[in-house]
């Protein structure tokens, strides 16, 4: 497919065919396009943990909203539709670590000298790559955050170790038909709104 066309197509996909899993090849084109990521002095410390296993997808589930039969809440009940779930985490002491090497020099891991944390902005390299290839292969995604206070049950559920920080979330599978998300009332914003040309207020080339 056209890259023109991914970004085209691109949009959050909150609803699976729950019978068809995502083929095996497929899953291994989507976690790789996340390691041709740009990161910050190529530190990437990016980590992914794939749930495809039907067990595994429950057990994220369980620990995040607790059993199936337990909600009528339609965005969860489309997003436990999906077969694949790719779980993002981030180090930030890979980068501080990364940063205070010789030729970076920032031994003294000053977050203050940082205009962003990259340890972050990175994961959205990442899985931006990963939304578009799953569109390239014909699938659906939807990248969210988790509720913030069942993420230390997550790192436990499935023996991360401390010191990585969940992101988000990608659910994956192939689109079912789905609810148009109520963010999307808010419109897109133009290009005269985003951009500005060699002067702030500036729209004309
Ligand atoms: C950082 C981030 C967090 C998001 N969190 C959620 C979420 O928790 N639940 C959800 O349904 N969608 C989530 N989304 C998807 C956005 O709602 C969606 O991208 C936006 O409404 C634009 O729609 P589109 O992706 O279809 O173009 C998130 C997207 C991003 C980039």
């Amino acid at each position: 497919m056209e890259l023109s066309e991914v970004l085209r197509r691109r949009r959050s996909v909150r609803r699976f065919d729950s019978d068809r899993p995502v083929p095996a090849e497929t899953i291994d084109r989507i976690l790789d396009a996340a390691l041709r990521a740009p990161s910050a002095g190529h530190t990437q410390g990016v980590t992914l943990l794939a749930l495809d296993e039907p067990d595994q997808v429950a057990s994220f589930w369980r620990v995040c909203a607790g059993e199936p039969a337990d909600t009528d809440d339609s965005w969860l009940r489309g997003m436990r539709t999906a077969p694949l779930l790719v779980t993002v985490w981030t180090s930030k002491a890979a980068y501080l670590d990364r940063y205070a090497e010789p030729d970076k020099g920032w031994t003294d891991r000053d977050e203050g000298r940082w205009t962003a944390p990259y340890w972050y902005v990175d994961t959205g390299m990442a899985v931006l790559l990963m939304l578009q290839t799953v569109v390239d292969e014909g699938l659906g995604a939807c990248f969210f955050g988790p509720p913030a206070d069942k993420t230390h049950r997550l790192l436990k559920e499935f023996g991360v170790p401390q010191g990585f920080d969940l992101v988000g979330v990608l659910s994956v599978g192939y689109r079912a038909p789905d609810k148009r998300s109520p963010s999307l009332k808010r419109g897109r914003r133009t290009t005269a709104e985003v951009v500005h040309r060699g002067q702030w207020g500036n729209h004309l080339a």
